[in-house]
Formats: C-alpha cells, structure tokens, sequence
C-alpha cells in the first residue's frame, strides 16, 4: 500500500506514524504530509527519515489510503481531491462524520457496513470512541434509553499547541495559550467552540456521534465536555439508563468479554481506569462500575482511553486495516 499521513507533523500524526510501525502495517511507500510551513522537514519512521511534502504533491503521487488529521477545513478541501485519484481517505476531522453520505466507524462496531465505493470515511470524535466501545455490547442487551455524560479530557486532545501551554504553564513560563485561561491547576468547561445552543461543538459530537455508530436514534443523550490538566487520556463518567433491568456481574462479564475494552474495577485494590495508566495503551478501560440507586435500570461507571490511540490514531488504522483484510481499497 502507498499511505500517506497527512497531518504527519501533528500529534495525531505523530502517534498515527507510531502506531502504523507498531502493528507492521503493509506499507511500500509513505508519504508524509503537512502545511506548507513543514514541507521540507525530516520526520522518522522505523528507523528512516522521511521528507514532509505538500498535499498537491501528495495527491499527484496517487497514494493508495490516504490517513487524514490535519483539521476540518484541510479535510473538507482536499480529502475529496485524493478520493477523486481514486485514494481512500480515512479522515480524523470533524468535516464528514455528521455527512449522510459519509460513515462514521469504530471497527468492532459498525465496520461490517463499510463497502469498495466508500472512498471517504469518518473516524468518530475521541470523546465517543471511548464511550462507544463502553456502551455498544450494553445497548444491545439492554436497550439505552438516555445516557448523561461528563468528560474530563486530556490537553493532547486539542493539539500541539495545548501540551506546550501546559508544560510551559507548569514550569512557570509564559508561552503560547492554546486555551484563553491557564489550563495548568485549572478544569475548562470549554471544548471546541460553543454552538447556539449554549453547548460546545464537542458536547454536540458526543450526543450527535453515537446515534450514527450504533444505527440507533432511539435514546437520547447529553454531555458536559471539560478540559483538565492531563496529558495521557480522557476519562468520561457516564451514567446510562436502560429500558431494562441488568445485573451488575452480568454487565462486568459483558464488558470484560469485549474486544478492545479492559474491566479494571476492584475496590479492594483500589483498581479503577486512570489516564496516566492508560496513556500508549489502545484498549478502552472501564471501572467504577455501579448501580445508580436514584432511579431503575440505571447505571454509573467510569471510561478512561488514551484519546490519541484509540480515541484517533489506532481507530483509524483499525478501519484502514479492516479494509485491506476485507479487500475493500
Ligand atoms: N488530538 C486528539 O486527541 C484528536 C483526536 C481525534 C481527532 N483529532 C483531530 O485530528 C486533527 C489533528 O489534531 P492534532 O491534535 O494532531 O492537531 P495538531 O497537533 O495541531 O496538528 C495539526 C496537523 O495538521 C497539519 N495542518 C494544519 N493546517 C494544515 C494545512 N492547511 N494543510 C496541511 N496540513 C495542515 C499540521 O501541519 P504543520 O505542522 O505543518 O502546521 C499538523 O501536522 C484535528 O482535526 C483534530 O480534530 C484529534
């Protein structure tokens, strides 16, 4: 496969090249893509520098599947200009993912409705992932009826930019603010930017993004999104009301069972999911698994992921995978 990574000098990019090298992904040629500001830079992948290059010199050299996190005014410009050479783009932004026409997938869960003629296809918002990978083997048993989430989430989630503010904030040097307050000793009620609605475009993601992956508008949700000193994950607390009862062992084993998600929740041990453990991990880690005894049906836990892994880079690889093995690109 001829892959480029567009957004390669970025930390999705980073990690997509990581990731990439780690799962021996079937790579004869790569192409390394950013803004004009990098084009000359010298990345490394296994071992070899590689040259940054444009993306008009990118679309000219016809690669294959094309692996997209550069943002969404990049993706919505020049995603369908590799789609046009006949590339498959696997795209991180937020440009396609409510797009009718354009699948939003988490492997494990929707990756069977991907076909040959999808030549753009949408990596859901980090948030989600982690919430859907928690949620998608509960629905199915029990049927959700309206879930509540908060999110704590980690400064890697908005970029570069976001952990130099905290590194500088930490040592007590005046740089460059990603966000408009200190984020270092602070909690941010503020993802993204804020809709007419009063919520942030991210809140909106995590109500908007689940629907579509699970194929289901049947339950309704809601989020408050913030942003916390951390570097290594998002943590979400979720409480999810069923149309029918469960049994907390049944929801363990259920969970436990689940490709891709981790149960780590032992109140002996004091063993709950926490970012800075799973930082580099590509599992989704549940914990703090709980009756809500405020109302029927009702369950409380906690999701942790490392929103670079599988909340972008390991999700997009995945479904990039997924479409070799299944002779779909
Ligand atoms: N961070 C996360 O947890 C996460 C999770 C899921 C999805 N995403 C999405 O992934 C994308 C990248 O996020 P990030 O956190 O990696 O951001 P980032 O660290 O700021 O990196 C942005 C990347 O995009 C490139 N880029 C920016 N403008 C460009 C342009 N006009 N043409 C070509 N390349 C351009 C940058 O290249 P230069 O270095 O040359 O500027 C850089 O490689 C965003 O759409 C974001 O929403 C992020």
């Amino acid at each position: 496969m001829k892959v480029a990574v567009v957004g390669a000098t970025g930390m999705v990019g980073n990690v997509l090249l990581q990731v990439l090298a780690e799962r021996n992904f079937p790579i004869t040629e790569l192409l390394v893509v950013a803004s004009e500001r990098s084009v000359g830079k010298q990345l490394e992948y296994k071992g070899k520098k590689y040259t940054v290059i444009g993306l008009q010199d990118a679309v000219d050299a016809h690669p294959d599947i094309a692996l997209f996190s550069a943002g969404g005014t990049t993706s919505e410009i020049w995603a369908p200009k590799f789609a046009e050479v006949g590339c498959t783009v696997v795209d991180n932004s937020s440009a396609w993912r409510m797009d009718a026409t354009k699948k939003l997938i988490v492997p494990e869960i929707n990756g069977n409705i991907l076909t040959k003629e999808d030549k753009i296809i949408a990596n859901p918002n980090c948030s989600t992932i982690q919430l859907v990978m928690a949620l998608a083997p509960l629905h199915k048993k029990y049927t959700m009826k309206r879930v509540v989430i908060s999110t704590y989430q980690s400064v890697s989630g908005t970029g570069v930019k976001a952990v130099q503010q905290l590194e500088d904030e930490t040592k007590g040097i005046k740089g460059e603010m990603a966000y408009h307050y200190p984020i270092h000793r602070n909690a941010i009620p503020h993802c993204d930017v804020f809709l007419e609605n009063g919520y942030t475009k991210e809140e909106m993601k995590l109500v908007k993004e689940p629907k579509k992956i699970l194929g289901d508008n049947s339950f309704s949700v809601t989020a408050t999104a913030v942003r916390i000193p951390t570097a290594g994950g998002h943590s979400e607390a979720v409480n999810v009301q069923f149309e029918n009862d469960f049994d907390l062992g049944e929801v363990r084993k259920l969970l436990h069972t689940t490709p891709g998600v981790v149960v780590q929740d032992n109140l002996d041990t004091n063993t709950y999911p926490m970012p800075i453990y799973a930082h580099t991990k590509d599992d989704v880690f549940v914990g703090r698994i709980r009756r809500d005894e405020s109302q029927p049906n009702t369950l409380n836990m906690w999701i942790v992921a490392d929103n670079l892994r599988k909340g972008a880079a390991t999700n997009t690889i995945q479904i990039a995978e997924y479409l070799i093995e299944n002779n779909l690109v």
